[in-house]
């Protein structure tokens, strides 16, 4: 299936009034209390753990299966966010794209900061997102590894040394479970490739998206960025850009040993976040790379 061209986001509008989300949050030593929204999943266990290893309170957990969840959680699980009656400062959302909304609306009634780290949300999401983005801090990444985005930054550089000359394939392989495709991750990495690319080729270049080849029978297009999703087992998350030369290949990868990695991220951004003014953050402010 052929997507139209990435949209290349740049996503910083922090507002310049402070929020009442933050209002209040700030102090050093403060006890951070944390929402775990997907507290059963894969995800939310791993943020658990990883608050636990960084002395972080748990005040509850929000999962749409909180019925069936076991007796064993160290805190409450409410079905939705608004069941939750008590006081926190953030919420770490990894859950799915359909939640979003609740979710943003309790931050914002509560005065909460969000970390969102869900993928496959839809563009309308995406605009209730940057909407709300104007009376709380969000901190958005669809990968919480430092190591996806530096990959991100080399990728745009690549991109923008090599040209449109070399073919762009990307390669995303995830766990048998995943919902969506192709991953976040790898969107965001065509995303950044389209960058380089317009940097080399002028801001008009428009790459297209292809994630599926078997019904075309036609040769690749100099414009396209292939994206290719592999399902499996257990694998945490794999990802690797191909640029293709006439007679060079140039390959940029990351591989992700566990969900170690992004729960620690998670936890980073949602200490990051905390005080901040109301605006759309991501991984580039908090590991201060360019944009
Ligand atoms: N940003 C990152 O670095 C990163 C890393 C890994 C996974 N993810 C994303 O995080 C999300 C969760 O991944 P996972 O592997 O933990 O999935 P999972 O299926 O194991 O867990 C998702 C949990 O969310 C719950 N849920 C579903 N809909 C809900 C709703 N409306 N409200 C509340 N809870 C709801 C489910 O019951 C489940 O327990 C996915 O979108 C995944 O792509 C992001």
């Amino acid at each position: 299936m052929a997507h139209a061209a990435p949209e290349v986001k740049n996503s910083r509008q922090v507002a310049e009034t402070r929020s009442p989300a933050s209002a209040g949050m700030e102090g050093k030593g403060r006890v951070m209390k944390l929402i775990i929204v997907g507290a059963c999943g894969r995800m939310g266990k791993a943020v658990a753990e990883a608050a636990e290893r960084s002395g972080i309170t748990v005040a509850a957990g929000v999962d749409i299966n909180a019925a069936s969840a076991p007796l064993t959680y160290k805190y409450p699980i409410y079905e939705k966010p608004s069941d939750f009656t008590g006081s926190a400062d953030v919420l770490i959302d990894f859950s799915h794209h359909t939640a979003l909304e609740g979710v943003l609306r309790f931050a914002h009634e509560r005065r909460m900061a969000a970390v969102i780290a869900t993928t496959g949300h839809t563009g309308q999401e995406l605009e209730l997102m940057r909407e709300a983005s104007s009376m709380i801090p969000i901190f958005y990444s669809r990968n919480m590894s430092l190591g996806v985005n530096l990959l991100l930054e080399l990728v745009k550089t690549a991109a923008s040394a090599l040209g449109a000359e070399y073919n762009i394939e990307i390669v995303e392989e995830h766990h048998k479970h995943k919902l969506d495709a192709p991953s976040g991750t790898a969107l965001m990495l065509a995303e950044a490739a389209t960058e380089g690319l317009r940097s080399a080729e002028g801001e008009d270049y428009k790459p297209q998206l292809v994630t599926e080849r078997a019904s075309r029978r036609a040769e690749r297009e100099a414009h396209e960025i292939g994206i290719h999703s592999v399902r499996g087992g257990s694998i945490v998350g794999e990802h690797e850009v191909i640029f293709a030369g006439q007679n060079e290949v140039i390959r940029l990868s990351h591989s992700a040993a566990s969900r170690e990695v992004f729960a620690d991220g998670a936890i980073k951004a949602a200490a990051f976040i905390i005080g901040k003014p109301a605006g759309l953050y991501d991984m580039r402010d908090l590991v201060s790379m360019p944009r």
